[in-house]
């Protein structure tokens, strides 16, 4: 058993509404959210500080090492930069190692005291916790991703950013994530797919909610 039974795994691709939405279930169900794309872009941003290659595996591997040091609430995380460079160290097999025990125990003991958790990411219900009770995998079209992100980016004040750019980026993003030969995302077996290219944020939590207490009596088991 890699969790404490009450765990809801939610994946997919960059900007298909998983933070959102994976917020929003843990503070209806009380359960703590963890965001594992934080993790990697931690490591990414301790790299870019340090001057060195998010491509290197060695220096990967080391920055791994010592997350347990890294700000998790760091602001820059949430920048495209960070992002490009967690995605080349996500590549590597001793990086996703070091951080599945780090999962594994925030899955098994919720801090807080919560009685469950809400768990973000790529892999989390094919690899961190493939015996997670309720698997959640998001994902909308690539236009409807890109547009999302320069809303969010516009929101923030970014105005130079073009669209071309960001729909590239993404494309190449979602490449390497799929494609990588580790824990490449895909729906796990046994999730159950939410396409919200036509969905707003209330519509998917509805959504995501039907399913969660359609498995209620297997979440409840924990
Ligand atoms: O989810 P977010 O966009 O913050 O993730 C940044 C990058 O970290 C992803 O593009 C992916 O390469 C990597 N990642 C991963 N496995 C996870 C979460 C994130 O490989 N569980």
């Amino acid at each position: 058993m890699t969790g404490n039974g009450r765990v809801i795994a939610v994946d997919g691709p960059a900007a298909a509404g998983k933070g959102t939405l994976a917020r929003r279930l843990a503070e209806a169900l009380d359960y703590a959210h963890l965001d594992t794309g934080l993790l990697y872009r931690a490591i990414g941003l301790a790299l870019l500080r340090a001057g060195a290659d998010p491509a290197e595996e060695a220096a990967a591997v080391a920055a791994a090492e010592r997350l347990e040091t890294l700000d998790l609430g760091d602001p820059e995380l949430r920048q495209d930069h960070v992002a490009a460079a967690a995605t080349k160290l996500a590549v590597f097999p001793a990086v996703r190692d070091q951080l599945l025990r780090f999962q594994r125990d925030f899955a098994a003991r919720p801090p807080g005291g919560k009685k469950g958790a809400v768990i973000e990411g790529r892999d989390i219900g094919t690899v961190v916790l493939p015996d997670a009770p309720c698997k959640l995998f998001l994902t909308a079209s690539l236009e409807v991703r890109a547009e999302r992100r320069l809303k969010e980016l516009r929101e923030r004040g970014v105005e130079s950013i073009r669209s071309s750019r960001i729909l590239k980026e993404m494309r190449e993003r979602d490449a390497r994530d799929q494609n990588r030969a580790v824990a490449p995302l895909r729906p796990a077996e046994g999730a159950v797919t939410i396409d919200t290219t036509e969905l707003d944020a209330d519509a998917a939590f509805e959504a995501a909610m039907n399913i969660i207490r359609s498995q209620r009596p297997f979440l409840d088991k924990g």
